[in-house]
């Protein structure tokens, strides 16, 4: 999948699995029992590949400090204007998820 081009034509049907019940409700089930007995704030969050950070955002809502690794500015660019609306923080990073040591992502 040539990811650039995509974003660039507009094609991203992955987008809409935040608004799917089954996708949704297996995201609460595993952070559900990652968080479970515990209280935010819970720690750093790494999305790798986050596209329009549909589910970093999630994830910033329950608690957690979240980073987006994508290569694709396009989707960044989305996923900024997401997270504007959205009202939380995440870091987005433009950057490889398979060299991430060449990227900018905070490695602590
Ligand atoms: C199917 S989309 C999913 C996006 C997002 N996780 C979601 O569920 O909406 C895959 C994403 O991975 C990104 N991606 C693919 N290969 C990558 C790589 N080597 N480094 C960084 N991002 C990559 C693409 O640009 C695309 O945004």
């Amino acid at each position: 999948m040539n990811y650039g081009l995509a974003y660039a034509v507009g094609f991203h049907p992955w987008e809409d699995a935040d608004t799917e019940p089954g996708f949704v409700a297996k995201f609460e089930e595993l952070f559900g029992r990652e968080e479970k007995g515990r209280t935010p704030p819970f720690g750093k969050a790494l999305d790798l590949g986050c596209g329009s950070a549909i589910w970093g955002i999630r994830l910033a809502k329950r608690g957690w400090e979240v980073t987006g690794v994508d290569n694709v500015q396009k989707a960044l660019d989305r996923g900024q204007a997401r997270i504007g609306k959205a009202g939380v923080e995440i870091r987005l990073v433009n950057g490889d998820v398979t060299a991430l040591t060449k990227s900018d992502v905070d490695a602590n």
